[in-house]
């Protein structure tokens, strides 16, 4: 090989690595997130995991500053010592795994502040990842939910685009589980496979000021293969303000209660309005569905 191609070659495998903050409210701890993380930077992005030190599912859009934590951390994840108090923590062995004793949303707040810059030295991240969470975030679940609250804040206050996961089949084991759910595998295999897909689509990936909520069904013996899956445009709440894209010879997509509700192999992925959390109008909506257009199948 020539050296330029050789370069070329290098260059374009190094731009292959997307820089990707992650949270959840499940806690850092969760299995779910962690095969996700897993899974994105074995395909060679350049991830950092921040979420809360334990389980802070329902957490909505809290965030508060955070305390000094005197006890170890979900499923006995981290060690405290009194001598070294600490509001935030490290995995020691392996690097790009913090915890922060707070909500999401705050633990997003400490990463841009004080963790990411340890490794992308000034550069943003490209994309935010929340979750996936172990159990659904659909419609009025949407509110409280704390998965939705660190989308909504990336999009609305750090002006990244994100990504939320939900799965309906839950599992609230810990990352060093060794019976290993089929769940766990593949909705980490769905949620990898939209991330690139949205990638693909290139800056600024989503529409100014939103993120996407994605619910995975429930994992059963004929939902299994990625391929077995498909894509419902819906939207969050049934309410609706502003008109929808016209899609499928609808003027009015499903809500994604009624995608899941129906059964099949479906997954729910509606956009969501940052400042707001209801779902993006159609002008917003126009855009995903034409950036992901091969994506999509009709209910
Ligand atoms: C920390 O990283 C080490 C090394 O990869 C791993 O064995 C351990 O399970 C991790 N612990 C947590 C809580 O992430
Ligand atoms: C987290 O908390 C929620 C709500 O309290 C609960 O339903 C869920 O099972 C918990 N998850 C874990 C991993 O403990
Ligand atoms: C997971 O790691 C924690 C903390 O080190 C430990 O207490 C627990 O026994 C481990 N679980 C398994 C299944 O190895």
């Amino acid at each position: 090989m020539r050296p330029q191609i050789a370069l070329l070659t290098l260059s374009l495998l190094i731009a292959h690595g997307y820089r990707i903050l992650q949270t959840n409210e499940d806690g850092w701890a969760a299995l779910y997130l962690r095969s996700l993380f897993n899974a994105l930077k074995a395909s060679g992005h350049d991830l950092v995991l921040v979420a809360p030190a334990e389980n802070k599912t329902g957490s909505g859009s809290r965030d508060e500053q955070p305390r000094t934590r005197l006890e170890s951390c979900h499923f006995n994840s981290c060690t405290v010592s009194p001598q070294v108090p600490e509001t935030f923590g490290e995995n020691k062995t392996q690097q790009r795994l913090y915890w922060v004793n707070s909500f999401p949303i705050t633990s997003l707040r400490v990463a841009v502040t004080r963790i990411v810059e340890n490794f992308w030295f000034g550069k943003r991240a490209d994309l935010v990842i929340s979750g996936p969470h172990s159990g659904t975030t659909l419609g009025s679940q949407v509110l409280s939910s704390g998965t939705i609250g660190a989308a909504a804040y990336a999009a609305e206050a750090l002006f990244l685009p994100a990504l939320a996961f939900s799965g309906a089949s839950e599992a609230d084991l810990p990352w060093n589980t060794t019976a290993i759910p089929e769940s766990s595998v593949v909705y980490t295999e769905l949620a990898e496979f939209l991330t690139s897909r949205v990638l693909d689509i290139g800056e600024p990936y989503l529409p100014d000021n939103t993120f996407l909520n994605v619910n995975f069904p429930k994992i059963e013996s004929k939902c299994r293969d990625p391929e077995d899956f498909e894509w419902i445009l819906s939207r969050i709440n049934s309410i609706a303000i502003e008109p929808d894209v016209r899609h499928c010879n609808k003027n009015r997509l499903p809500t994604e209660a009624e995608v899941i509700s129906k059964g099949g192999c479906r997954i729910s992925v509606s956009l969501g309005e940052g400042t707001t959390k209801l779902t993006a109008p159609g002008w917003k909506q126009i855009q995903l569905r034409d950036n992901l257009e091969s994506l999509w199948s009709c209910l």
